[in-house]
């Protein structure tokens, strides 16, 4: 009877202490709605994020700022890479590329109208030609690198397989970071020793009124460089620098920058590369199949005075005057 009366004692007190649990926790709950133990087992990261704005820990990398796991404006940063680059990319890209072969099919090669001359002159020196294979190698590799960062994982895990897409990742992303060192220097030499062509001057609008010889049948006077030219040149100058400074900063992770500046930095270096390549695509279409007689500029160094005499007819002159036509005099532009 004893031993009965005590484990009824014993029940009546465990259901009070459970009365007294249920009741009272609600009430704890909305004296305090916002307070969250961080280090609680139990606590979500969601309610974390919502807490503390942030998902922090300890990182054994030197610079603290590297131990943030979590903040809200990663979402936004992840819909941009997963999303909008993708889409921004493929549009700029495929875009130019469209533009390209229709340009071709309609306008076909520009040719050189009134055939070679046999007569010939330097176009470009024999450091001007490496540096501008330096730079141009670089940035392709560069550029399909950058892409398999972007497009890669979708596009080719299904023909690669998983780990062979891993290990080509793998080298893509040692090239990507070692060939921006050369680019870089590439694009500070290109910036160096063409920045005296590249001044906008008033030839640069009747170049562009008459749409620069490429568009329509017309060719307008040019210096060494015509404002077609101009304009890759500053977009590789430009676009050279902000992907260098942007790269160098997520390469260098929070040396110079916290969480967000990383982000942004990511941003415009995604932007600012698929732009850049799309602009390439261009200038690599008139130097190769686009126009007749271009690709020897870069190849050998020398260019027909043909060729000169139709795209740029004012540099040809003073280069005759200064008697660097090799095989005879030129008549002189009009
Ligand atoms: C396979 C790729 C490429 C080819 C076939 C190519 C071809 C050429 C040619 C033929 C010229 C001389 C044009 C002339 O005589 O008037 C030239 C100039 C130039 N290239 Fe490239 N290029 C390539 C890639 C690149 C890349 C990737 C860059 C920079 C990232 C670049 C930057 C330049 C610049 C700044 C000039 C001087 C301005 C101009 O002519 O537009 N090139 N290129």
């Amino acid at each position: 009877m004893a031993t009965t009366c005590a484990r009824l004692r014993i029940l009546s007190a465990a259901l009070l202490v459970c009365l007294v649990a249920v009741f009272t926790a609600p009430a704890g709950a909305q004296q305090q709605p916002t307070m969250v133990n961080p280090t609680a087992q139990s606590v979500k990261e969601r309610e974390l994020l919502k807490e503390l704005n942030k998902i922090q820990g300890r990182s054994s990398l030197p610079d603290a700022r590297s131990g943030v796991l979590e903040q809200p404006a990663g979402r936004d940063w992840r819909q941009f890479h997963q999303v909008t680059l993708r889409w921004v990319g493929a549009i700029a890209i495929l875009g130019m590329l469209a533009v390209l072969v229709l340009f071709y099919l309609i306008r076909g090669m520009v040719r050189i109208e009134n055939g070679r001359s046999g007569r010939t002159l330097v176009r470009f020196n024999a450091f001007e030609r490496f540096v501008h294979w330096m730079t141009a190698s670089c940035f392709i590799v560069l550029a399909l690198s950058g892409l398999n960062i972007t497009f890669g994982r979708e596009l080719l895990t299904p023909l690669f397989g998983p780990e062979m897409f891993a290990t080509w990742s793998q080298w893509a992303k040692y090239a990507h970071n070692y060939l921006s060192f050369p680019f870089t220097l590439g694009v500070v030499l290109m910036f160096l020793m063409w920045i005296a062509w590249n001044i906008p001057s008033g030839t640069d609008i009747r170049w562009i009124k008459e749409g620069g010889g490429i568009v329509g049948k017309n060719h307008p006077p040019a210096r060494r460089f015509n404002a077609g030219q101009k304009a890759i040149y500053w977009v590789v100058v430009l676009g050279g620098a902000a992907a260098a400074v942007t790269g160098y900063l997520l390469m260098f992770p929070f040396y110079a920058t916290d969480v967000s500046g990383m982000q942004l930095a990511q941003m415009v270096h995604g932007i600012v590369g698929v732009v850049f390549i799309a602009i390439m695509l261009a200038h690599i279409y008139i130097g190769t199949i686009g126009m007749q007689g271009a690709f020897e500029a870069m190849g050998n160094g020398e260019v027909d005075v043909n060729w000169a005499q139709q795209h740029h007819s004012l540099w040809l002159e003073k280069e005759a005057q200064k008697g660097h036509v090799k095989g005879g005099s030129v008549a002189p532009a009009e």
